[in-house]
């Protein structure tokens, strides 16, 4: 972890504990009126965005400033990449500057790893193509522990577009480890029945009442089209067979929680009522992105 974060994969349950329980340490600074501590002061932490981001670059630079370091972000559009610079002289140029990390989302799965091996600065994954996003799953797993004692037993349900989603299988390993039982539900194209063998626990259904019936967490994921490259994507048909609506919630447990790592497409794989309603926890997600970002920061730099 000292070398930097690239999956949770690799990460042992106590290294998992620790980062979530520190995190936990950091939530009630969204409310304070001076958000800045001198933990990582006089560091720079370089945010290298080859891929669109929202909510992952915004909560990285938010966790960097909060903890007092500087945090410069660089997406691929306004740098030189465009200019058809390599991806190894772009990262070497970057690191002949000093920064003390790179967090990096990347379209090639393995992006940051190739360039942990070459550099010798913290890398931090923040999303490798159809991979890993660790911080997202860490996330992820602090929202629910907000809402439940333990996760140890939980029935959590992944459904829409797995083949092609890093949050997926960085949450896999990460719940995997908890001894929960995971069900990976969508169309047979975009769950290939392999996936069961990513970690113990895993199963797939094709059936979304199934897969939602008596579970604790729905976690719903974008279908990836900019890493389809197939015809025409019937979005009404998926709409129909593997949208959540408020009527599945009535198959869950009484107080299930429904995720989304987001952008979520209203009326593709999320019904508007359910993204807004009392069960959806997307919001506290993004908010955990931050506390979860600060204690994955402070653990590899401070
Ligand atoms: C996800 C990503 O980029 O992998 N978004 C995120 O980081 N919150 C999921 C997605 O783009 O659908």
């Amino acid at each position: 972890m000292a070398a930097g974060l690239l999956g949770i994969e690799g990460l042992g349950r106590d290294e998992i504990e620790a980062i979530l329980t520190r995190a936990k340490d950091f939530q009630p600074m969204q409310d304070h009126a001076f958000k800045r501590l001198d933990v990582l002061r006089g560091r720079m932490i370089v945010n290298l965005f080859f891929e669109a981001s929202t909510r992952t670059r915004t909560s990285f630079e938010i966790a960097a400033k909060r903890l007092g370091a500087d945090a410069i972000s660089i997406t691929a559009a306004g740098s030189s990449v465009s200019k058809g610079e390599s991806l190894v002289d772009t990262l070497n140029t970057l690191a002949a500057m000093r920064p003390n990390a790179i967090v990096m989302r990347h379209a090639a799965s393995g992006a940051p790893h190739f360039l942990a091996r070459h550099l010798p600065i913290p890398i931090i994954n923040a999303g490798d193509g159809t991979h890993e996003h660790p911080t997202q799953a860490l996330l992820d797993a602090r929202t629910i522990l907000d809402n439940l004692p333990t996760l140890e037993g939980l029935r959590v349900a992944i459904i829409g577009d797995i083949a092609h989603s890093r949050v997926a299988r960085s949450n896999v390993h990460l719940l995997a480890k908890f001894g929960v039982d995971i069900v990976l539900c969508g169309p047979a194209s975009l769950v290939p029945a392999e996936l069961a063998q990513i970690a113990p626990g895993v199963r797939i259904s094709y059936d979304m009442c199934e897969a939602i019936r008596d579970a604790d967490v729905i976690m719903m994921l974008r279908v990836q089209l900019e890493r389809q490259h197939e015809t025409a994507f019937p979005a009404g048909e998926y709409f129909q067979f593997y949208g959540l609506r408020l009527e599945h919630l009535q198959l869950a447990k009484p107080n299930v929680l429904v995720m989304h790592p987001g952008p979520i497409n209203r009326g593709r794989e999320i019904a508007s009522e359910v993204a807004d309603s009392q069960r959806s926890v997307i919001l506290n997600q993004v908010e955990n992105g931050v506390a979860v970002r600060m204690a994955v920061l402070e653990r590899i730099l401070g």
